[in-house]
């Protein structure tokens, strides 16, 4: 799966896509398309295919896949070679032209490329003025034309060699050649995996691709070149470099919606389960960690967005449990701040994806200072997990939408499985959210959902929602702020509730929502705040163990101490889906938003 940000006339765009490849005994036109189509949750401007039955054939439009295939029709193609991709435009605009893949002068050669070159300008000048004709505006089809220039004293594979040396910028590229059933990909700090199926091979940005045909994956590095024959090759710095085949834990129907309308809300019911994954992690994992921060001189938690709720969440965890200090900084702010580090520091890192540019930037940052590095990661084979000196996976499954919510659940059960291994009481802990699956399941089903619309067809116009918790509650107050401004795009802010008066309190007017979560730890206070902002006219919604007359609508959610955080948070992101359906929205592709943002 590939994010690219893209900075253009200073207009941030952040785009995502995909691409996949199949070369193999079986109908390879049909494999591309359906795999593009579950590609196709990243969201697309346009689709395309190309295929080799005696001639290449390219077919392509702008538009959903289905759209564009349905204009033109490719089921009659019979061919044992395929390469389809997905848009997001970055250079050029989103018409046919500029839609993938991109060919040569002869349209002998096709390519399909996920990231920007950045020198795509120069080498487009040089390559013009030897003779090449370009097609569309875009960046990408230089590599087709570099490919072809390189050809005029070399094969296939080595001119594709040679073409990449010339790239600057990010790329997943995928190029096949009508004279030699050959496939070739690259990568280069856009992700890239191979599927190992029994009657052929898949490249492609993403295993939900081919999850239906093998779970045979083989995670590529930066860098590293595919060259497909009768068999599959992988080189890196021009020589031959073996990487291992692991297997795929999730099956293809988790990577499917299923009954669901959009995965938001099947990743939302899964947490239960998922919890109940977080649980039974390896007990010897657990206990390394726990070695490893009670050796550490300085232990810092980093993340980005949710992951770094995770953190801050964590930090309030270990404090209350473990009688520990750790230190929280945002991935993209600890480079900045790594000066004191030493190789008795430790850096835990949170990433569900494990390809957040930002995070990988900061654990690059703490190792160069020699600290250890240790992650919590979703996604096996992720660049994150390769870079870590110890990894503890989620085993959360695949999560496809934009929006992280069973990923967080997770993250903080293992950050309570943690404090608790800390002080010895890792058993303890286990119970503890054992005991809490069959609520979080309560959380999650239709009667919670229809309560919490009830709030959501009150919210549904709001322009601004303000949300406050103190302790562990601050974490989630931010958290909370982030699911419902990122898929409703309502303003919503998230505060600790001891800052109401420090400046936030200016905000309220008659009628402003203010949501607050309570606990028994905080209620006092908290309550107090509520107060504060009824006073002033606000409309008041609380959440947490216990009613209050100061709440004009009450979500209650059991006290449930350090898993607060987990059990508080699934109600806000019921709210959230449940706001951008009512306002039209489509929760699983919010604007400019990307599931991971792999450039800063
Ligand atoms: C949260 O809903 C967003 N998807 C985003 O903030 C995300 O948490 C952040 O980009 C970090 O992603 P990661 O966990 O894959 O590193
Ligand atoms: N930069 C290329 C283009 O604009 C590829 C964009 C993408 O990754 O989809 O066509």
């Amino acid at each position: 799966m590939l994010t690219i940000l893209f900075i253009k006339n200073s207009e941030v765009i952040i785009t995502m896509c995909g691409i996949i490849g199949y070369i193999g005994t079986k109908n390879a036109v049909s494999l591309v398309l359906s795999g593009l189509k579950k590609l196709e949750y990243r969201g697309y401007d346009s689709a395309g295919i190309a295929t080799i039955s005696n001639k290449l054939v390219v077919k392509k439009d702008v538009g959903k896949i289905d759209e564009v295939f349905s204009k033109i029709d490719v089921s009659n193609i019979k061919s044992n070679i395929a390469i389809g991709h997905t848009r997001w435009a970055t250079h050029g605009k989103v018409t046919k032209e500029n839609a993938h893949p991109h060919t040569d002068c002869k349209n002998e050669i096709a390519i399909v490329h996920n990231g920007i070159i950045e020198n795509f300008k120069e080498l487009k000048e040089e390559l013009i003025k030897k003779g090449h004709v370009f097609k569309s505006e875009t960046d990408s089809e230089v590599i087709a034309h570099l490919i072809e220039e390189e050809m005029k004293n070399k094969d296939f594979v080595n001119a594709f060699f040679e073409c990449l040396k010339k790239l600057k910028g990010s790329y997943a590229i995928v190029a096949i050649y009508e004279k030699e059933k050959k496939m070739v990909a690259a990568r280069k700090e856009s992700p890239l995996v191979v599927g190992v199926a029994n009657h052929g091979f898949f490249i492609s940005s993403d295993v939900p691709s081919f999850i239906d045909e093998t779970k045979k994956v083989i995670y590529l590095y930066d860098g590293d070149v595919v060259v497909i024959n009768n068999g599959l090759k992988i080189y890196n710095n021009g020589v031959e470099v073996k990487r291992e085949i692991d297997s795929v834990e999730w099956d293809a129907e988790q990577a499917k919606k299923g009954v669901f309308k959009h995965f938001m809300l099947k990743e939302i019911t899964e947490q239960a389960n998922v919890i109940k994954k977080a649980i039974a992690q390896d007990d010897d994992i657990i206990k390394e960690i726990v070695d490893s921060m009670k050796n550490a001189e300085g232990i810092y938690f980093v993340g980005c967005g949710t992951a770094y709720h995770a953190c801050l969440e964590g930090s309030y965890i270990f404090s209350k449990v473990a009688k520990l200090h750790v230190n929280v900084c945002y991935a993209h702010e600890f480079p900045n701040y790594v000066h004191f580090l030493t190789p008795k520091s430790l850096v835990i890192a949170i990433s569900q994806s494990g390809e957040t540019a930002d995070t990988l930037t900061a654990i690059r940052a703490a190792k160069e200072k020699g600290a250890k590095v240790i992650s919590i990661v979703n996604v096996a084979g992720s660049t994150l997990v390769r870079e870590s000196h110890k990894v503890l996976l989620q085993h959360a499954g695949p999560e496809i939408c934009v929006l992280s919510t069973k990923s967080y659940t997770s993250q903080l059960a293992i950050l309570v499985l943690l404090a608790y291994a800390f002080v010895d009481k890792l058993d303890e802990a286990k119970s503890k959210l054992k005991e809490l699956i069959r609520y979080i399941y309560y959380l999650t089903s239709k009667n919670t959902q229809d309560y919490i619309k009830k709030l959501a067809e009150i919210l549904k116009d709001s322009k601004d929602i303000y949300i406050l918790g103190r302790g562990l509650q601050y974490p989630t107050a931010l958290e909370a702020a982030l699911k419902i401004k990122e898929v409703s795009y309502i303003h919503a802010e998230g505060f600790a509730g001891g800052e109401l008066k420090h400046g936030n309190i200016a905000l309220i007017e008659k009628g402003t929502p203010c949501i607050v979560f309570t606990s028994k730890d905080t209620e006092s206070d908290i309550i107090s705040n509520a107060q504060e902002l009824k006073s002033r006219g606000a409309y008041v919604i609380g959440i947490g163990p216990k009613n209050n007359d100061v709440f004009d609508f009450f979500i209650k959610v059991r006290e449930a101490e350090e898993a607060n955080s987990i059990c508080q948070i699934i109600p806000i992101q019921i709210l959230a889906y449940q706001l951008a359906i009512l306002r039209g929205l489509d929760p699983d592709k919010p604007r400019n938003l990307a599931k991971s943002v792999t450039v800063k």
